[in-house]
C-alpha cells in the first residue's frame, strides 16, 4: 500500500520504518530525516493535497494538532481513507475540562476533581484537596500543562501561571500505564500496555516532558487487567462516540483499581517506538481495517521479547531548548534509532528540538532490553545531551 503518515516525530519515524519493513510505500508529511531514509517526505502542512499529490491508499494521522483541527473530518469529506478521530472526538484530548466531564458523565473510573474557570475558583478548590494536589491546564499542552504541587506555594503558584481553565484533582499513586486501542467506531483492537517515563529526571524528579523513554513488555498487565480497561475506559468511549483512530488511556493502577489520568486521542510517542519494536504483524492491515470500519475479526501478534525506547533530549528540554548541535554516531549505534527532533544543518544531522532521538531495541529479557538500549545511546552523541538512566527500572523492580 501506499500510505501517508502525518507528523515529523519519533512516533511518526516509528510508524513509517514498521510500514516499510513490511514493503509499503511510505510518505511523510512532513516528515524528518529518520523517514526521508525509507520514504518520501513532502515538506507541507497542507496534508490533504500531499494525500493527492502522492496518490495514497491511506493516512495515518500522528500528532494531536492536526486531530484537533479537524484533518480527519477534511479527508473523509474528500472521500479519502484516514486513521483518526474527527475533532469533536479529538476534545477528549483538546480540553482537560471536556475530558474530565465526559468521564464522570459515562462512569469511567478517574480520579476525583473540580473543573475551574476563574483564579478566585481555582484558589478555593484547592482547599479541597490533600497535598500534593494534581494541577492541569486545560488546552493542549504537550505534555507539559500539569503540575503536581507538594506545597500550598507551589500549588498557587501553578495556578496563577496554567490558568484560569483548569482542571484540580487527587493526586492518585501506583504504576502508571499506557493502554492504546485502535477503534473504527464500533471495535476496539489493544495494543500491549506500554509504560512512559514522564519526568525529566531519574525517579520520576523534576517537571514532566512530554515522555522521556517507554518500554513494552508483556508483564506490565495481565489478561484480566487488559479487559477491565477496556470494559471500564475504552468501549464507553467507543459507544458513546462512536471513537474512530486510536484512543489511549493514560492509566493510573491504584489499589482500587485503574483509574484514568487522561485520553489522548493518537498514539503515545515514545510509547509507539517501544510498541512497534514488539509488533509482528503487518500494521498496514488493521490500520486499512481501522478506516475502512471493518476492524471486527482483526488481531495483532507481538513478538515475546521486551523493547526499550531510551529518549535524547537537547539541552534545556523541557524548558528553552538549544538547537543546532551537531549529532553523531547513529549508524554505529547498534539499535533502532528513531529521528525526533533532527535537521539536516550546516552540521550534518543536527539537535532542531527538545526531544532529539528515540533509541529503541529489544532483548531476551527486559534487562537485555536496557542494555541493548543504553549500550546504543553511549555511542550517540551531541553538546548537551540528557536522557534518563533508568528508563525500564520499574519493571525490573516489580518482576
Ligand atoms: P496527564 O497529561 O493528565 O496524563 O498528566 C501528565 C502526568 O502527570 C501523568 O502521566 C502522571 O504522571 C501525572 N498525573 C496526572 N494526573 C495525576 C494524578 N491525579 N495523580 C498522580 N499523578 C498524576
Ligand atoms: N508519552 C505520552 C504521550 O504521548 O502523550
Amino acid at each position: 500500500m501506499r500510505i501517508l503518515v502525518i507528523g515529523g516525530g519519533g512516533r511518526e519515524h516509528a510508524i513509517g520504518w514498521k510500514l516499510a519493513q513490511h514493503g509499503h510505500s511510505v510518505f511523510a508529511a512532513p516528515g524528518n530525516p529518520g523517514l526521508a531514509q525509507i520514504g518520501k517526505t513532502l515538506p507541507t502542512t497542507n496534508y490533504l493535497q500531499a494525500a493527492t499529490s502522492a496518490k495514497v491508499d491511506l493516512t495515518v494521522v500522528g500528532p494531536e494538532a492536526p486531530l484537533v483541527a479537524g484533518v480527519v473530518d477534511q479527508f473523509r469529506a474528500n472521500g479519502l481513507p484516514i486513521v483518526g478521530p474527527t475533532a469533536e472526538q479529538a476534545r477528549l484530548e483538546g480540553s482537560k475540562i471536556y475530558s474530565k466531564q465526559f468521564m464522570v458523565e459515562a462512569g469511567i473510573p478517574t480520579a476525583r476533581s473540580l473543573q475551574v474557570n476563574s483564579l478566585p475558583a481555582a484558589l478555593a478548590a484547592l482547599d479541597d484537596f490533600p497535598l500534593p494536589v494534581v494541577i492541569k491546564a486545560d488546552g493542549l499542552a504537550a505534555g507539559k500543562g500539569v503540575v503536581i504541587a507538594a506545597t500550598t506555594e507551589q500549588a498557587r503558584a501553578a495556578v496563577a501561571s496554567l490558568g484560569p481553565n483548569l482542571v484540580i484533582e487527587e493526586f492518585l499513586t501506583g504504576e502508571e500505564v499506557s493502554f492504546i486501542a485502535l477503534c473504527d467506531g464500533k471495535t476496539a483492537l489493544p495494543l500491549e500496555a506500554t509504560q512512559d517515563h514522564k519526568a525529566i529526571h531519574d525517579n520520576d524528579r523534576g517537571p514532566n516532558t512530554g515522555g522521556m523513554g517507554a518500554y513494552c513488555d508483556g508483564r506490565i498487565l495481565d489478561a484480566e487487567a487488559a479487559s477491565r480497561i477496556l470494559d471500564t475506559v475504552i468501549r464507553p468511549v467507543v459507544e458513546r462516540t462512536g471513537f474512530t483512530g486510536f484512543l489511549y488511556a493514560g492509566l493510573m493502577m491504584t489499589p482500587d483499581g485503574p483509574k484514568t489520568l487522561e485520553f489522548n486521542v493518537r498514539l503515545g510517542d515514545p510509547e509507539t517506538q517501544a510498541l512497534l519494536h514488539r509488533m509482528r504483524s503487518d500494521f498496514a492491515l488493521p490500520l486499512a481495517a481501522a478506516a475502512a470500519g471493518s476492524l471486527d475479526g482483526s488481531s495483532l501478534d507481538w513478538r515475546p521479547e521486551p523493547s526499550v525506547c531510551v529518549v535524547m533530549a537537547a539541552a534545556g528540554y523541557p524548558g528553552k531548548v538549544r538547537s543546532g548541535d551537531a549529532i553523531t554516531g547513529i549508524g554505529a549505534a547498534g539499535a533502532e534509532v528513531f529521528h525526533a527532533g533532527t535537521r539536516i544543518g550546516d552540521a550534518g544531522l543536527e539537535t532542531a528540538s527538545g526531544r532529539v532521538l528515540g533509541v529503541t531495541a529489544r532483548g531476551a529479557t527486559l534487562q537485555a532490553a536496557i542494555d541493548n538500549s543504553y549500550r546504543a545511546v553511549s555511542r550517540i552523541s551531541f553538546e548537551g545531551q540528557q536522557y534518563r538512566k533508568d528508563i525500564g527500572r520499574k519493571g525490573l523492580r516489580r518482576w
